[in-house]
């Protein structure tokens, strides 16, 4: 099993930017379609800074593909990041991407050729451009190994009300002449953007999300080992630990970052996933959502697996516990009791499961 890579790391900081770079480009475009400009931003400023934006976004572009491309960590290769939805690794969510970067490079090439098109053909492809912005946001959001981080979460924040701002501003623009397209328009940019938001919440924030959003079964161990969280958050470990399989002995624990708490009594939530290894449980304490657990049972009789308590993504602790039900381990001197009980419902690819986590005093 491979781990992240630099490659890996630069293409995950190339698509942040360019998440940055398309919302400004969309939001510069609605003012240049509105002929904005005041003294300090004249109109040829902002309709140039929206033209440059663009071809700064289509030149990183490849830049993002190609590292991750010659990264071994996920296995893409060209196919995967130039046919939308046909990757083995989070086939929709990097489906979207592709398509989004694919219309992206449209946009430019028939502004590039605007004069030959003619106004209204040029303007009705310029149009997709409300099309390309959204998949862009649901690949980063549901692919983004970074989805989890405060600043990730920050960043989306920021472009979504603010391009959101921008769209109900032109339409306020658009006056009588508009007429109920414009509430509509209003009411669905406003939907959309509430539904965005709830699905990030019950999606990609939650426990379990790599293994729902396809992440392949052999890359789920040790992209969760290496981060030493149960998201899908190698970053939030500021120097990712080397992978551990469910059975094999868990290596030394690093110094730890802080310690675990006593006398908790918190109730856990969180999935069960089936790697080639036995089975990995992420769970996250509902009181302290900073604070998750990483369990691995190995497959067979084995009667230890390797437990992992991570804090903000930071690792408290990698230990060995006794998987009994309760399990029970010590982690960093702190006795650590977790039992735990099947969730009603469930997906597919990850069980939902719960618990209650209990620690005791330090030995
Ligand atoms: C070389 C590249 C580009 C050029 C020269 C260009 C040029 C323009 C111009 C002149 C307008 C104003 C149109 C009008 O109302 O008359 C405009 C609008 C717009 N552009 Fe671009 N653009 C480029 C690339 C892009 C890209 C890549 C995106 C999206 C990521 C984009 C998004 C928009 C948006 C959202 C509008 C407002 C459309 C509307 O609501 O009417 N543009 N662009």
């Amino acid at each position: 099993m491979t781990q992240p890579s630099p490659l890996w790391y630069t293409a995950r900081g190339a698509g942040v930017v360019l998440l940055l770079l398309l919302t400004a480009t969309v939001i510069l475009g609605i003012a240049t379609s509105q002929r904005w400009g005041t003294e300090g931003w004249p109109r040829f400023f902002v309709a140039g800074l929206h033209r440059n934006l663009s071809l700064v976004a289509v030149a990183l572009l490849p830049l993002h593909g190609l590292t991750v491309v010659l990264d071994t960590y996920a296995h893409l290769g060209i196919e995967d990041v130039t046919v939308p939805f046909s990757s083995h690794y989070r086939q929709l969510w990097l489906g979207f991407g592709v398509l989004a970067g694919e219309l992206t490079v449209a946009l430019v090439a028939t502004s590039l050729i605007r004069h030959r098109l003619g106004y209204r053909a040029w303007k009705l492809v310029h149009w997709l451009a409300y099309l390309s912005w959204p998949l862009a946001m649901l690949h980063g959001l549901g692919t983004g190994s970074d989805t989890r981080a405060w600043w990730a979460l920050l960043v989306y924040a920021a472009c979504l009300v603010s391009v959101l701002l921008a769209i109900l501003w032109r339409l306020s623009l658009m006056g009588e002449r508009a007429g109920g397209w414009q509430a509509g328009m209003g009411t669905l940019c406003g939907v959309g953007a509430l539904a965005l938001a709830v699905w990030t919440l019950v999606g990609p924030l939650q426990p379990g999300w790599a293994a729902v959003a396809g992440t392949p079964r052999e890359l789920l161990g040790s992209q969760r080992a290496a981060q030493g969280t149960a998201g899908t958050n190698p970053s939030a470990t500021p120097t990712p630990t080397p992978p551990t399989s469910p059975g094999s002995a868990p290596p030394p624990s690093p110094t730890p970052a802080s310690q675990l708490p006593s006398g908790l009594d918190d109730r856990l939530a969180g999935s069960v996933t089936e790697t080639d290894s036995g089975l990995q449980v992420d769970l996250v304490d509902l009181r302290d959502r900073s604070l998750e657990i990483l369990l691995g049972i190995p497959g067979g009789d084995a009667t230890t697996g390797p437990l992992t308590v991570t804090r903000g993504g930071r690792t408290i602790c990698r230990t060995s516990a006794d998987l009994n039900n309760p399990v029970t381990a010590t982690c960093g001197g702190t006795q650590v009791v977790i039992s735990l009980g099947r969730a009603r419902g469930g997906e597919e690819g990850a069980a939902r499961i719960v618990g209650i986590l209990q620690t005791g005093s330090p030995s």
